[in-house]
């Protein structure tokens, strides 16, 4: 499963870093990860560990300022894309990668209709007939179970329930039928019900296309429903990756495990994580060591002296913990 020709995102040792007056913030600080064709991968972590800075940073969508990529490549149907220019990007975004925001109340603009909003996304596939794009706007609309599209296609977005909006811009997020979608807690903004609709609607969307997804949740019951590997980010790293039956199953390093003990029941297939003991490492200033070392029960020496570096531990499943296979 580790052939090269499966992989449609290739992230490699990403740095993207806040220089700041007081200091940089290494936000996102050796990422590498690989994302298949038309599988799922989950990014999980705490809060704060850099996840959506990894998919604003493979976006290139970084917040205006002080945030910078400072290293690494990210390779993207086999060409590194921060070679990019900001016109090259435009073309790609929409159409090869596209992304699903943590809050998507904000990526709609009130002042245009849903129309306007879908045409302008639908006209990036190439030039065509107003008609001909309107049509396809109103099975955009469709396809993600909108009811009545043809009426609601004038309508703005506070005319529409939280539930529509996100299907929206789920739907303009897919229109371009991009080959990656990065879905950054798409759900957390959605009553329980609501939410089950849409991860269920990605979900078909992603096997009708043939999509490749990478979806950032905290919650490992949606892990379980919608992923096939999972990626375990701690303060700006991936410190453990495999497919998700195996990190539920016999998660290897110790913040995974701590992770997954957190979970109130698993078998209840919902569960949001619930702190473990300790803070995670300023970002600021991050140990020389492994990052999980001063909340670990498993320490030793080694721990604190140097980072761990990354141990296959299955075909699929690797960890950067020094006491992998020993604890
Ligand atoms: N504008 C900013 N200036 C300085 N630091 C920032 C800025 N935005 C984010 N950060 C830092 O970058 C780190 C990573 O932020 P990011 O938004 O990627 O976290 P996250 O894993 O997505 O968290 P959450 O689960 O809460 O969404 C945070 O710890 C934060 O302190
Ligand atoms: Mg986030």
């Amino acid at each position: 499963m580790s052939s090269s020709a499966q992989t449609i995102l290739d992230v490699r040792d990403l740095h993207t870093h806040f220089f700041l007056r007081r200091g940089v913030v290494k936000a996102v600080d050796g990422v590498s990860f690989t994302l298949r064709k038309g599988e799922v991968l989950g990014l999980v972590g705490e809060s704060g560990c850099g996840k959506s800075l990894t998919a604003l940073s493979v976006m290139r969508l970084l917040p205006k300022g002080a945030a910078r990529t400072v290293q690494g490549e990210i390779v993207l149907d086999g060409e590194n894309i921060l070679k990019r220019t900001p016109a090259q990007m435009r073309e790609i975004r929409g159409r090869k990668i596209s992304m699903v925001l943590q809050d998507p109340q904000t990526s709609l603009n009130p002042v245009f209709s849903i129309g306007d909003q879908l045409r302008e996304a639908l006209l990036r596939r190439g030039p065509a007939k107003l008609k001909e794009i309107m049509k396809q706007a109103v099975a955009a609309l469709r396809r993600v179970d909108i009811a009545a599209p043809e009426q609601r296609i004038g309508q703005y977005p506070h005319q529409m329930s939280g539930g529509m909006k996100q299907r929206v811009v789920g739907a303009i997020a897919i229109s371009g039928e991009p080959e990656v979608l990065i879905a950054d807690e798409p759900t957390t903004a959605l009553d329980v019900t609501i939410q089950l609709q849409y991860l269920k609607l990605l979900k078909r969307l992603q096997r009708e296309n043939g999509m490749a997804i990478l979806f950032i949740t905290h919650d490992f019951g949606v892990v379980a429903r919608m992923c096939d590997r999972v990626a375990v980010m701690y303060a700006g790293r991936i410190v453990e990756c495999g497919p998700v039956k195996q990190i539920f199953e016999a998660p290897s390093h110790p913040y995974t495990r701590a992770l997954i003990a957190s979970v109130p029941k698993m078998s209840g297939a919902r569960g949001r994580l619930t702190a473990i003991d300790g803070q995670p490492p300023s970002l600021m200033d991050l140990p020389v060591g492994c990052r999980f070392a001063s909340r670990c029960a498993h320490v030793e020496q080694r721990c604190l002296e140097a980072y761990p570096g990354t141990t296959q531990i299955g075909a699929d499943h690797t960890a950067d913990c020094w006491k992998t296979g020993s604890i």
